[in-house]
């Protein structure tokens, strides 16, 4: 399905705001996607200057009216952007959804992506009666995995070169979270 307009909304957690992304957001944006550690396993390379973070929230903006959506993570209390949570693709129908994610560096570890991501599941399960939502990981992406499995995802196996990253098609977990 691609959507016409963005049924998204504004998503509330306990800690967090998941929001539109906006260019005031840039300067967050670029601390963690200037970091390698947060694009090790995915398909792009970490950001050089503000001007390719600025680009990257511009393509973030418009994405947001084909069949993927992203989200930006605000920490309600240090009211700062600590990460992204997304679907990255949809189905036609609309009822199948990949998720995907990045949080900084500085704040792992403190449960706010289990936050995130258990409020997306329900949102896209209660509101967008969304059938299955999925994630690819790649098998050494621990922390990625154990996310998965602590909101409740279940392991399906493995996709050979079920994913496409900097080094070319390569073998991932795929992971589902099903109605
Ligand atoms: C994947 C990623 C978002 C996971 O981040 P994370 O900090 O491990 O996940 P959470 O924010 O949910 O924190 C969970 C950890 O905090 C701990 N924690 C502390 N308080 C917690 C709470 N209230 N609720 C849940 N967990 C809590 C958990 O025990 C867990 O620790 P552990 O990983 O040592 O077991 C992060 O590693 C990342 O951004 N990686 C780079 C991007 C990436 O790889 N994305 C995925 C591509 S598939």
């Amino acid at each position: 399905m691609f959507f016409k307009t963005s049924p998204h909304r504004t998503i509330f957690t306990e800690r967090l705001i998941l929001r539109a992304p906006s260019f005031l957001d840039v300067k967050d944006i670029f601390e963690f996607c200037s970091d390698p550690a947060s694009s090790k396993y995915a398909d792009w390379y970490p950001h050089k200057n503000l001007g390719e973070t600025r680009a990257f929230v511009t393509w973030l903006k418009r994405k947001g009216s084909y069949n993927s959506y992203t989200w930006a993570i605000e920490h309600r209390e240090d009211k700062k952007v600590i990460g992204t949570i997304s679907i990255v693709e949809s189905d036609y129908s609309g009822k199948i959804l990949t998720v995907g994610y990045t949080l900084s560096k500085a704040y792992w570890h403190n449960g706010y992506a289990t936050e995130a991501l258990k409020e997306l599941v329900n949102y896209l399960l209660k509101e967008l009666f969304v059938q299955r939502v999925q994630a690819k990981v790649m098998p050494e992406n621990e922390a990625s995995c154990r996310l998965l499995e602590r909101v409740g995802f279940k392991n399906e196996g493995l996709l050979k070169k079920g994913a496409f990253c900097r080094t070319g098609c390569v073998d991932v977990y795929i992971y589902s979270f099903t109605r």
